[in-house]
């Protein structure tokens, strides 16, 4: 038995919880800096390393009274080591580490995007290995063979624009705020594909995606919109929204398949910060059905950025523990890299 405090701060979340291997998820907490960045249409680095400094140690005082317990109680602190914001990624290793190195617990470097990756191993309905997984959040839009847990083989990735980031930036060009993936998805509900938006790369025969030519053809069409006198609001805005998300759910789900087809694997993983689009996981399930699958995803608490999932990929990585208190981290980080590490 193991009991994991896991830290994350590689982007715009500082998040901290407790894991223990047999008991699971004791107790988490998180602070979104969304609002702080807002104004800035994205995230600011320098700003999100200062907030982080200031949230870090409040928060995790929190989550120990949360989960009953104090650092006497944990064997091992687990951090995101990358990739993400170099001055963010600073905070999370120099706080763990210092707390590490006064109360001689060891430190457990994690990629961020395998936790991600396991997180759906944190929901009642969990995957076993191997399964194909579809990584799909602001940065990154990638599909993983996960033959076992630590053994990762790229097998698609995207091109250009990440599936998230095309939420965010056709989000912002309708003058919705940021992060905008949230924002289509509600606005979808009461939508229809009225303007159907390319898909591109969805016959190209291979996994890669791309999602930069969504942005044209949005922009293309607002111009068209105004040119017409329509006013880009209510049923228009919902429609618009609609035909959005069903672009981009068509090439995630597209590609998706085809990865399991060709990898013969009959488990699909979704994780990152768009697998809290509901109508991504309604399409799913219904194909998984029809084509004989499972499909499994993160609870919707923790699908963005948080420190369960960090803690969770520590008592995964425990055999790397280190007690030597000197530490780095890697803002740039190939997932594939870190097998056999
Ligand atoms: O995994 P995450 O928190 O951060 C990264 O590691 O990038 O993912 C954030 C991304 C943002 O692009 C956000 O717009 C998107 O996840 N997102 C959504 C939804 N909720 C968050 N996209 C579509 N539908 C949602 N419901
Ligand atoms: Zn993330």
């Amino acid at each position: 038995m193991a009991r994991i405090l896991g830290i994350e701060s590689s982007c715009d979340e500082t998040g901290i919880a407790i894991y223990d291997s047999e008991l699971g998820l004791l107790a988490d907490t998180l602070y979104s800096q969304i609002e702080l960045h807002r104004q800035y249409g994205g995230v600011v680095p320098e700003l999100a390393s200062r907030d982080h400094l200031r949230k870090i140690i409040p928060l995790i005082d929190e989550c120990l009274n949360k989960a009953q317990c104090t650092l006497k109680d944990i064997d091992a602190i687990a951090y995101t080591e990358g990739p993400g914001l170099n001055g963010a990624l600073l905070v999370g290793a120099s706080v763990a580490n210092a707390i590490g190195f006064a109360n001689n617990l060891p430190i457990i470097p994690v990629h961020h995007l395998e936790g991600h990756l396991l997180s759906p191993l944190l929901a009642e309905n969990k995957p076993q290995a191997p399964f194909v997984a579809l990584l799909a959040s602001g940065g990154h839009s990638q599909l993983i063979a996960v033959h076992e847990i630590g053994n990762y083989e790229l097998l698609g990735d995207t091109l250009d624009d990440a599936a998230g980031e095309a939420f965010d930036k056709t989000a912002k060009m309708l003058g919705l705020p940021y992060p905008g993936g949230k924002f289509i998805a509600k606005l979808a509900v009461n939508g229809q594909e009225s303007y159907p938006l390319p898909r591109p790369m969805l016959h190209s025969g291979d996994l890669a995606m791309s999602f930069s030519g969504l942005k044209t053809a949005v922009l293309t069409l607002i111009s068209k919109l105004e040119q017409q006198n329509i006013k880009i609001e209510g049923q228009v805005l919902a429609d618009i929204a609609k035909s959005i998300e069903e672009a981009i759910t068509d090439v995630l789900i597209k590609k998706s398949l085809s990865a399991l087809k060709e990898s013969k694997i009959k488990s699909l993983v979704v994780s990152g910060g768009v697998s809290a689009n509901l109508t991504l996981r309604q399409k799913l399930d219904k194909l998984a059905i029809k084509h004989g699958f499972k499909v499994f995803y993160p609870p919707l608490a923790l699908c963005t950025d948080n420190g369960a999932m960090i803690a969770l990929a520590g008592a995964y990585r425990l055999a790397n523990k280190k007690l030597n208190y000197s530490f780095s981290v890697r803002p740039r980080w190939d997932l594939t890299k870190i097998n056999n590490e």
